[in-house]
Formats: structure tokens, C-alpha cells, sequence
């Protein structure tokens, strides 16, 4: 992934992102009506605690989980070193992984760096990306020892639900399988009543994760947790974290504390915006018929695939005619020739037409 960026040219128009429209401090103070950034004169700017600001965990215990406590939180820089932590806690060279692709690369690529033999379960446009649970119980077995998944999902955008995941989870069981749960698409469900319980809520072997720049749209904010139940994998994940950033900025923690109990308001502010986008996306979109799209229900991005020219090809000639950064297939590890486009962002409707004009050969 670092490679592709790499070789970009400078000054894209980034239209792939992840993250819905990053807040301004204004725009945020304003929306909660309260001053979620000021920073007390007699904060001590020294080191915090390696799993994270107590108060901080407090607070993400309370809004985002059921029953998970504090003590059972570990704060990360971002979701990025919490994956990285979590896989090298938990695997060895030659342990079994199940993954889904498409997928958010690290997902798969790290156990595959650590040694790991990786199935791939693929999701498929033709089952409109649903997991299909007899291919998921096909791939675990008693010698797996890990199960990851990402619902919302990074790039398609879509859903699953509460049944299936009760399922994922007792496949889980079956196979004594941990669960890796990554959540940092929860609270941009579409349509919210489909929010999905916190693995580390249901599953004493679930590991749920999620982070301040997704649904918070807050990416400036590098803070990110991890959940489980698990006392052992927790005391690892403290010790492999002590040797990446040590803990996280006392800053960052401190307006996080702040920010979460406004969670609502903010999932709206995202959800409105993406929603908005789907709805012109999606009329746009029915005069392309050389497209596959499937509609997402959650996160902000969509995975739109193309019939008649390579997605590497298409990126590249968007970067050629529209100075326009969307994500090609390589990136998600996937052979479904699709590209990850943004629907978090304000105003797309021009770009939008500018980038499906650009479909047509
Ligand atoms: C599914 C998923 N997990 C984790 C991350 C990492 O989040 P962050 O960059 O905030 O650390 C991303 C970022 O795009 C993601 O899409």
C-alpha cells in the first residue's frame, strides 16, 4: 500500500477516503455545543499510562460497549497500531488465519508478513459482498486461531446482520477460534437501527476495534482501542504497544474523553452526509449499466465495479484526466474489478459525474 502512494503524483484530489468529512474544531464545537477541545492550563504534559488514560477508558466503556469495563480497554495511535499490536500478540508463524476480501490490506497482509497461512474467504458483487456462512465454516477449522472481519465493511460499504453474526460467532465457538472484530465503521450504519453489538460484549475469545477518525470522522485525533475479555492477550497487547508508541498523547486523549459522549450527534452529522451521497450516487449511477454497484448500508465508501476496463487502468486515468485519486482493486486484495470511491464527503455530486463520465470507453 505504502508503494502505490509512493509513486502518485503530488496534489490529487483525494476522492477515496475512508473517513467521512474530517470536523473542524468550529464545526464540532458547534454541532455538540460545547467546548470539546479546550485543553485545562494545568494539564501535565508528561507520559500516560501504557493502556491508556483511565478516565478516557471510562468513557469509551460507557458509550460504546455494554458490559466490556474500563480495565478491559487499551488505547492505541489509531486503528493502524492497534492491528499490528493485536496480531503480533495473538500469532506465531504457521497459525491458521481466516480472512475476508475484499479487504482493508493490513487485515491480511500482516498475519501473511508474521507467517501465518491465511484462507481467504472472498465476498463476492453477485451475493451482493455477503459473507456466505457455509464457505466462513468451510474455511475455520479446529486449528484455527483466528477469524477477522470488518462490518461495516472497507471499501464496499456494506452490512451484515445481527443473525449472521450470531452465526459468525458460533462458528467461532465451535472452533475455540478467537474473533477479531474490526469496528471502526460502527455508528455509520445507513440506517442506524442496524448497529450491530460489539464483538468484546458477545464473545469472550471477541476482540472488538475501533478508532476516532472513522465514524468520528476525527483522523486528526490518532486514537484508537481495543476490547476483550481476555486478561492474557490483554497484558500482551500492553507489552507489544509499550515497544510501538509507549501511550498515546495526553492531548488526544483529553479531547477523546470530551468527544464520545456526543457520539450520536456525530454518527448523524456523518451518516446525513453520506446518505445524501448515496441517494445522488445512486441515481447517477443508473445510467452507467456498464457498472456493477451494490448499495452500501454503512461506512463511507463504495466499491463500484467496472465491466470493461481494468480498475488499475481506470485509476490511472482518472489521476490523467481528472487530477482524481480513487482506489484500484490491488489495494483491497481482491480480483473483483472494482474501485474504492468516498461517500462521506460534502459537494460530490460534480465529482461524481466527472468520475463516472470517465466509465465510458
Ligand atoms: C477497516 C479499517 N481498519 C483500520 C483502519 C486504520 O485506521 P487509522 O488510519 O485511523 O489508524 C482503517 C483505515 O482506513 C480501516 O479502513
Amino acid at each position: 500500500m505504502s508503494e502505490f502512494y509512493q509513486q502518485l503524483p503530488a496534489g490529487l484530489t483525494n476522492f477515496h477516503a475512508s473517513n467521512p468529512e474530517p470536523f473542524s474544531v468550529s464545526e464540532l464545537q458547534s454541532l455538540v455545543d460545547a467546548p470539546v477541545f479546550a485543553i485545562p492550563q494545568d494539564m501535565l504534559c508528561h507520559y500516560d499510562a501504557v493502556q491508556g488514560d483511565l478516565d478516557l477508558r471510562k468513557v469509551i466503556a460507557q458509550y460504546v460497549f455494554e458490559s466490556v469495563k474500563a480495565h478491559q480497554i487499551i488505547t492505541t495511535c489509531g486503528a493502524q497500531e492497534a492491528i499490528f499490536c493485536l496480531y503480533h500478540a495473538l500469532l506465531q508463524p504457521g497459525d491458521h488465519v481466516v480472512t475476508l476480501t475484499p479487504t482493508f490490506e493490513p487485515l491480511k497482509a500482516i498475519p501473511e508478513h508474521i507467517g501465518c497461512r491465511v484462507t481467504d474467504v472472498p465476498l463476492l458483487p453477485e451475493n451482493d459482498w455477503q459473507p456466505v456462512l457455509d464457505d466462513i465454516n468451510a474455511a475455520v477449522n479446529h486449528n484455527t486461531k483466528l477469524l477477522v472481519i470488518n462490518f461495516p465493511h472497507n471499501p464496499t460499504g456494506i452490512h451484515i446482520d445481527e443473525y449472521l453474526l450470531g452465526q459468525i460467532i458460533d462458528i467461532c465457538k465451535a472452533n475455540d477460534c478467537w474473533l477479531f472484530s474490526d469496528e471502526v465503521f460502527r455508528g455509520l450504519e445507513h440506517d442506524p437501527s442496524t448497529r450491530l453489538p460489539a464483538v468484546a460484549d458477545l464473545y469472550a475469545r471477541g476482540i472488538s476495534l475501533s478508532v476516532m477518525s472513522k465514524a468520528f470522522a476525527l483522523p486528526a485525533i490518532r486514537l484508537g482501542w481495543l476490547a476483550c475479555q481476555d486478561q492474557q492477550l490483554r497484558s500482551r497487547l500492553i507489552q507489544i504497544k509499550s515497544q510501538l508508541s509507549i501511550c498515546n498523547s495526553r492531548l488526544d486523549a483529553h479531547v477523546s474523553t470530551h468527544i464520545i459522549p456526543h457520539h450520536e450527534a456525530i454518527y448523524k452529522r456523518n451518516t446525513d452526509i453520506i446518505n445524501d451521497n448515496k441517494q445522488k450516487l445512486s441515481s447517477l449511477i443508473s445510467q452507467y449499466p456498464d457498472l456493477q454497484w451494490v448499495q452500501p448500508a454503512g461506512a463511507s465508501t463504495c466499491f463500484p465495479v467496472l465491466k470493461h476496463i481494468d480498475s488499475q487502468q481506470f485509476t490511472q486515468k482518472l489521476i490523467q484526466t481528472c487530477n482524481t485519486l480513487v482506489l484500484p482493486k490491488k489495494l483491497f486484495l481482491t480480483e473483483n474489478n472494482g474501485f474504492r470511491l468516498a461517500l462521506g464527503f460534502r459537494n460530490s455530486q460534480e465529482k461524481f459525474e466527472q468520475i463516472f463520465g470517465q466509465t465510458v470507453i
